[in-house]
């Protein structure tokens, strides 16, 4: 055995609805899409033809051995006009939950991960006053729909990069480039969290489990001064920090508010996580108020840097902080062409298992190739491989080596032989 997985440490993978469903034109994507906006001029209307193809992937799954899944549902398909359900839409997702429990995986449900229905996009999304009942009232019927089936729920993905990329940096719809328009989003997602944080328990209580779980998804980076010698670029490096994911990542967990976001109506002190869910990706070289990245460093196809130590460094923190559980809730790499994966799972892996932490789950980013937002069909994060012509799946090496990790419980020596090896990292 090259090493063991840590004890007690559930392994799966992770998508959202947007990126792998395909078939719905009613969300803020695919107009963004229809509009030229996505880099390839590919569209979350394809993507991985998911919806039609559910049993045949969750199939794909269990023979993977993966234990746990963290996955979607499309907002803009349940409601698809305000206060308006779709009933097959729901039937839908339960099929699918009570598809992978027949199958052995455990679901996380994920009800907002970017997306947003048209007519939620188009009365100003988080940044209306609104919106925190607007979330509220979806919640309610998710936990109506799917409550009896889900146990654990994260109520919103990544709310910073939301934020930033759609409102502060204009770089997804609707394109904005306004801190008040931040500041609204991160103050309106920290109360729609922190509400359906509550009623989930609240009704599932009533419903007769005690085995509730809800956090949100945080996009947590390592930061650090381009030169530590540099005062300037520490104090830029704290402040991105700050501005970045600090203070949401506070104001989510504890209902704790300070600039930039501001205190809603229903957001009182307290706690509003039952688990730590870190997505984690990279390391940022600051020294301005926009990303860099280290110059002689592994880096993926998307020239991010690859610093396995930074998830558990992370965890660490966290886990001090405000304790309980780690879920890593999403890690993983862009590598178009297979040739490095396998070095990377292996390493975080390794790392996981190896140094000290709190970390109990990892949900691999992502199951298969998908539609990477603005960057879309061309950037590869998948274990399984998708031929977007034929939608035929193939499960890369990388995937081979997962599924015999979960399998073995780690790494053998003949894994390590057949995927790793020869796998390497580019600078
Ligand atoms: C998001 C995913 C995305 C991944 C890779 C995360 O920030 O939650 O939707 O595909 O990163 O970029």
């Amino acid at each position: 055995m090259r090493f063991k997985l840590k004890e007690g440490l559930l392994l799966g993978s992770a998508t959202a609805a947007t990126q792998i469903e395909g078939g719905d034109e009613n969300n803020n994507w695919a107009r963004f899409a229809a509009e030229g906006k996505v880099k390839d001029g590919s569209s979350p209307v394809t993507a991985s033809g998911h919806y039609t193809r559910v049993r045949e992937d969750i199939d794909l799954m269990a023979e993977m051995g993966l234990e746990v899944y963290r996955f979607g549902i499309e907002w803009s398909r349940i409601e698809p006009r305000r206060g308006e359900y779709d009933a097959e839409a729901i039937e839908h997702y339960r099929e699918e939950i009570e598809y992978m429990t027949e199958k052995g995986i455990k679901p996380l449900l994920t009800i907002h991960h970017f997306t947003n229905p048209l007519w939620f996009e188009d009365m100003g999304a988080f940044e209306n006053d609104d919106s925190p009942e607007i979330f509220l009232s979806f919640t309610k019927k998710v936990v109506e729909a799917f409550g009896d089936i889900v146990s654990e729920y994260i109520t919103i993905n990544e709310p910073n990069v939301y934020a930033t990329n759609s409102l502060l940096w204009g770089y997804w719809p609707p394109e904005k480039k306004s801190m008040g328009a931040l500041v609204n989003a991160f103050s309106n997602m920290t109360a729609a969290h922190v509400l359906s944080y509550n009623y989930i328990h609240e009704k599932r209580r009533e419903m007769g489990y005690d085995d509730t779980r809800v956090s949100f998804a945080n996009h947590l980076r390592v930061f650090e001064p381009k030169n530590p010698k540099n005062p300037f670029h520490r104090i830029a490096s704290s402040l991105s920090e700050y501005l970045f994911q600090g203070a949401i990542t506070e104001a989510m967990m504890t209902g704790k508010c300070a600039f930039p976001v501001l205190r809603r109506k229903g957001v009182k002190k307290g706690k509003y996580h039952d688990f730590i869910g870190i997505n984690y990706y990279s390391r940022s070289s600051v020294s301005g108020l926009s990303d860099g990245v280290r110059e002689d460093c592994y880096k993926n196809d998307l020239g991010w840097e690859i610093y396995h130590e930074g998830l558990i460094e992370l965890a660490n923190k966290l886990g001090k902080k405000y304790g309980g559980e780690v879920y890593v809730t999403e890690n993983g790499t862009c590598d178009n062409t297979d040739s490095f994966r396998a070095r990377f799972v292996y390493d975080q892996l390794k790392m996981i298992s190896e140094a000290e932490n709190p970390i109990t789950r990892y949900y691999h980013w992502s199951f298969m190739d998908n539609f990477e937002w603005k960057e879309g069909e061309r950037e590869r994060f998948g274990l399984v491989h998708v031929d977007y012509a034929t939608q035929k799946r193939t499960v890369k090496e990388s995937g081979r080596l997962y599924s015999s990790i979960i399998k073995n419980g780690g790494v053998t020596d003949e894994a390590y032989e057949e995927f790793v090896k020869n796998s390497h990292y580019k600078k």
